[in-house]
């Protein structure tokens, strides 16, 4: 396992350019599956869950030639309806593919993704809708065994909460069914947006993209594509968040800034000097005051936002508020940056933050995705050596995090665990 060593702390100077989103390549892989015709995806970013992806379509037929940065898929080998836990533990997206495998092939088997770090991750909206549509479902050895007699139906969906997963996975499974779906409360993501027009440019007949009802009209079949995700707003909003922490200068790139409206406005309330142009954000060194985030569905703050905030309101002036409300378990990154000296106290799903804090680098541990991104963000902040391990989670969100960081001209350097 490799740690990442931080020696703070930083200033960062210059540009770094975000990959392509992974929340959006995720189901777009996920898609290909509907197809039997060639699809080529461009800009690929090099991380952990998309290897995952690949290798799970690769296990499932799927012709797979990697073209630099580009990816060429030939998914009219599709030999198998089974993701099996061995990949699915590693990676809960795998459940994506349960909606495209079953309205092309009729039958799926799909290993249960099981919980994660960050909280049981059920998929009960993804289940019982389907059956709304026709699938007969039944749950049995860790797996979810899903088949129909012939196509799905078409049918009038009502999401209890909007799942961005659910939302996907429907979509998909819509595009050959019987008829008209329509998705009620569907999740508001720019990557439910980026799936759709991936869709649609196969050839799938998706309207409504950008509300909260979706329609989608069954095809008979899909077309070749070649497409591109869009800039990853989870991404940039880290690299923000690491240049305001440091008080430096950075401009960050092809990403579209109207996917974190949310986020600019409140960093803007705090104080942020921020240039925002059509595909860039330019930070300046500014000094911010305290904040009040509550996490919620797009296009309010971002739960995957939320880690790297409560990094960030360590150093401003006065105490924050951060109250999560979509993830029951997504604090482990407190008693962490706590090490490094934060003064955070938990209460229930909210967490107040003290300002100010003087951070002392220390030995610290991702725990998830985003918590680590908050690591480094403390890390970068903070006096001297800090040593993060099990940066293996960081991996699964992040392409090559440290060498941009070090471009940046900060004292970071990767190695292997001793
Ligand atoms: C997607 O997860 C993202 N993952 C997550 O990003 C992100 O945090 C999340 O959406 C919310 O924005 C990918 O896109 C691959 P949900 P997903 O279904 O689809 C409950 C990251 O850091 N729920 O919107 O799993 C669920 O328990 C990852 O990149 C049900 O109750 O999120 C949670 O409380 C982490 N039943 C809430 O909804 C269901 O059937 C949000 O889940 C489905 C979800």
């Amino acid at each position: 396992m490799d740690k990442i060593i931080v020696d703070g702390p930083c200033k960062l100077e210059g540009s770094v350019k975000i990959s392509k989103a992974k929340n959006a390549y995720l189901p777009i892989l996920s898609g290909v599956l509907l197809s039997d015709k060639k699809i080529t995806l461009n800009e690929i970013p090099n991380l952990r869950d998309i290897n995952t992806m690949l290798t799970l379509l690769g296990n499932l037929g799927v012709g797979i030639e990697r073209n630099g940065d580009s990816v060429v898929l030939d998914p009219s080998t599709l030999n198998s309806h089974e993701a099996t836990y061995d990949l699915v533990k590693t990676m809960r997206a795998s459940i994506f593919t349960l909606g495209p495998i079953l309205t092309r092939l009729h039958k799926a088997k799909v290993s249960l993704p099981g919980g994660c770090a960050i909280g049981t991750r059920p998929i009960d909206l993804h289940l019982s809708n389907l059956e709304k549509m026709g699938a007969k479902i039944t749950l049995e050895g860790g797996y979810v065994y899903a088949e129909t007699d012939g196509p799905l139906k078409g049918a009038h969906l009502v999401l209890a909460f909007p799942s961005v997963g659910a939302t996907e996975n429907l979509m998909m499974a819509a595009v050959f069914a019987e008829g008209i779906t329509t998705i009620e409360n569907a999740a508001l993501e720019p990557e439910i947006d980026d799936l759709a027009n991936f869709l649609n440019a196969m050839g799938a007949k998706v309207t409504g993209i950008g509300t909260k009802k979706i329609q989608i009209e069954g095809v008979k079949e899909l077309h070749e594509v070649n497409y591109t995700a869009i800039g990853d707003r989870i991404e940039a909003a880290t690299y923000i968040m690491a240049a305001l922490a440091t008080k430096s200068n950075v401009k960050v790139t092809d990403f579209n800034p109207s996917h974190l409206e949310f986020v600019l406005d409140e960093l803007k309330t705090m104080g942020a000097k921020l240039n925002i142009g059509d595909n860039f954000v330019e930070v300046l060194p500014s000094d911010l005051k305290a904040c009040k985030v509550d996490t919620a569905p797009f296009p309010g703050f971002p739960t995957d936002v939320q880690a790297q905030m409560m990094a960030l309101v360590t150093q401003v002036k006065g105490s924050s508020i951060i109250t999560e409300h979509i993830f029951e378990n997504r604090f482990m990154h407190v008693p962490e940056l706590n090490r490094l000296g934060a003064h955070i106290e938990l209460k229930g799903n909210t967490a107040f933050v003290e300002g100010e804090s003087k951070l002392k680098g220390a030995p610290v541990m991702c725990t998830d995705l985003r918590a680590s991104a908050a690591l480094i963000i403390a890390a970068l902040a903070s006096e001297g050596k800090t040593e993060i391990s099990r940066v293996y989670h960081l991996d699964r969100g992040y392409d090559n995090l440290a060498s941009k960081l070090q471009d940046l001209g900060a004292k970071i350097t990767r190695s292997a665990e001793s």
